[in-house]
């Protein structure tokens, strides 16, 4: 099946540094807004052990896993070095305040 847009709520109802979680078939994704409205998606699994990311602490276009402090890059998804792996992320579309998953 090809991959659809859809709607996953409003950006004002995600605080600056926080996350939102939205439910879908494929697991749970993290919707996350920096500091500078930006928005980001990515799977909510740390690519260590799987920690919620959307617990975590978000800081400039980054976030800190909150089980053992690995950094995930929000715009990739990757975790910085030393450490390795990748938290997929989710192709985003905003469209008047709406945000929009590719899934
Ligand atoms: S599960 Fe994220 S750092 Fe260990």
């Amino acid at each position: 099946m090809s991959k659809q847009w859809i709607e996953v709520g409003s950006i004002e109802d995600i605080p600056a540094l926080g996350a939102r979680v939205i439910k879908t078939g494929q697991g749970q994704i993290a919707v996350f807004k920096a500091l500078d409205g930006s928005i980001f998606a990515l799977h909510n699994r740390c690519p260590h052990r799987q920690g919620p990311l959307s617990d975590g602490i978000v800081h400039g276009h980054k976030v800190t896993c909150p089980l053992h402090n690995w950094v995930i890059d929000l715009e990739n998804g990757k975790a910085d070095a030393p450490d390795n792996g990748c938290a997929p992320t989710v192709p985003l579309k905003v469209e008047e305040g709406v945000i929009f998953l590719k899934m």
